[in-house]
């Protein structure tokens, strides 16, 4: 997506359509596009109650009255960056849907760089679209954005967020795209993108991770046809300040295994990969934007399946760092492969171990699509993570990391079982985890099932792969 800047009227911007941004109760602002119309587009907004609340989105064609064919009027309600962005993105998402290619952008009488930055990533996470059909059913993407600016160029934020869109992009593509085609495999084929920025990828095989004691990735994997992989990117940047490591679950296909879901539950589990994707999107960024930060990231790339190798309830896994784990549900598989990561990272120095994964229905039905539920008994860490979340405008919120509930994870012939009781299946999941992080590491857990596809568009995102919480990852780590 093209920026421009013009300081030319909005009356004058050329393009398919306007998009005027409006705080409630301030649509006297919009004064000069109101004589352009004869005085008659107040009455025309009053009429149809718009007031600038957020979430107001009004269209109509010109008629020639202004040079774009097409006005769209959004309201951002206290103006507040978060309401400029949805507002953008909402906004987005309809001139997709009428085929507008460039755009015009009015941001109202008090718009700084901020609120332009806010617009643009708006726009960006709007006009995203994952689309199979025939050549001439497909809609296209937003190609440029003209703001109407009093003076100013591009700043190196609006340049930043070029690159970011690019890779939430990337992310939802990868997540969006059907599990025949994304893989193990072909999962590490993808992150094969990455060495182009400076990245270092090593893929292990079934063999390598045999001699890694790798059981959880082994056992989820041997239902399935397609071998499991380790995909481990890092990117270090001379003099980095910090030393991280991102853990994703990359499960390209839940079928539960033979604890099968049903039908309904199993139609997105191709979503399943979002941690996965979303780690490796964050240190492709990061890589391209050359932040000064260590990051090693571990995949855990496997397919959950039925196969006649298949595991099975009641097998005992002994992992490499000594706990042993007795499956009673092979449907709860997130956390058998993300454990061999877990163990893997910790033998490095990162002091910061952050892992990503769609791991429970029940973290959905706690928080729904809108957040990626957090977890972790460090403060700080807390902190920062939701100070990120809420500049990036993803929802995060934090769930207790309740040790007594430990006591759901007790087995009777090895030390935990792989699922708690019905109670904070969410919390149980996280507790379970705990135990293959390295004590001295600081460590968050996020549990992305909400966000990581929605069913039906909404706000700013398409039906689809959202990207979250990539966004937050990014602020995080610069
Ligand atoms: N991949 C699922 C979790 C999930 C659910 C992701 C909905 C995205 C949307 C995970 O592997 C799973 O099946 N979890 C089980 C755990 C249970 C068996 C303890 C679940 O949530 O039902
Ligand atoms: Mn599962
Ligand atoms: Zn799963």
């Amino acid at each position: 997506m093209e920026l421009r800047f013009s300081t030319a009227s909005p009356i004058d911007l050329a393009g398919d359509a306007l998009v005027a941004f409006v705080a409630e109760g301030s649509t006297a602002e919009l004064s000069t596009l109101d004589s352009a119309f004869g005085g008659q587009l107040q009455p025309w907004l009053t009429a149809r109650a718009f007031t600038g609340a957020e979430g107001q989105l009004v269209s109509m064609p010109t008629l020639g009255r202004i040079a774009a064919p097409q006005l769209v009027v959004v309201g951002i309600g206290d103006a507040a960056l978060a309401r400029v962005r949805t507002a953008a993105g909402r906004a987005a998402r309809e001139l997709r849907a009428s085929k507008a290619r460039h755009i015009g952008a009015w941001l109202g009488a008090n718009a700084d760089p901020d609120r332009r930055l806010a617009a643009q990533e708006g726009f960006g996470i709007g006009t995203y679209a994952f689309e199979r059909r025939p050549e001439k059913e497909l809609t296209p993407a937003l190609s440029s954005v003209s703001f109407a600016v009093t003076s100013g160029r591009p700043d190196v934020a609006e340049g930043h967020e070029e690159v970011i869109h690019r890779w939430q992009d990337w992310v939802r593509d990868l997540v969006n795209s059907p599990a025949a085609e994304i893989y193990p495999e072909t999962l590490a084929a993808r992150a094969g993108a990455l060495t182009r920025h400076g990245c270092t990828l090593e893929v292990w095989d079934e063999t390598r991770l045999k001699a890694e004691g790798c059981v959880g990735i082994l056992a989820v994997g041997q239902g399935s046809a397609r071998p499991p992989r380790i995909i481990r990117v890092s990117w270090n940047p001379p003099g980095a300040t910090r030393q991280v490591a991102l853990v994703g679950k990359g499960v390209t296909f839940d079928s539960g295994g033979l604890s099968l879901k049903p039908s309904a539950g199993m139609q997105t589990m191709r979503c399943d990969m979002a941690g996965a994707a979303t780690v490796l999107g964050a240190v492709g960024a990061a890589a391209e934007l050359g932040l000064p930060v260590a990051i090693d990231v571990w995949v855990a790339a496997v397919e959950n399946m039925t196969g006649s190798a298949a595991y099975k309830l009641g097998d005992i896994l002994t992992y490499s760092n000594g706990v042993t784990v007795e499956i009673h549900n092979t449907d709860a598989e997130g956390r058998l492969v993300l454990a061999d990561c877990l163990i893997q990272a910790s033998k490095y120095p990162a002091t910061e171990v952050l892992d990503l994964a769609t791991l429970t229905g029940a973290c959905v039905v706690a928080i729904g699509q809108d957040f990626s539920g957090l977890f972790t008994s460090d403060d700080a860490l807390a902190g920062a993570l939701m100070n990120a979340a809420n500049q990036a405008g993803e929802g995060l919120w934090r769930l207790p990391l309740h040790k007594p509930y430990k006591d759901q994870l007790k087995a009777e012939w090895a030390q935990l079982r792989n699922v708690g009781s019905r109670d904070a299946g969410a919390t149980t999941a996280a507790l379970f985890l705990e135990h293959f992080v390295g004590k001295e590491k600081r460590w968050a857990h996020l549990d992305i099932a909400g966000p990581a596809l929605i069913e039906k568009a909404s706000g700013m995102f398409a039906a689809g792969a959202t990207g979250q919480p990539l966004r937050t990852l990014l602020r995080w780590l610069s």
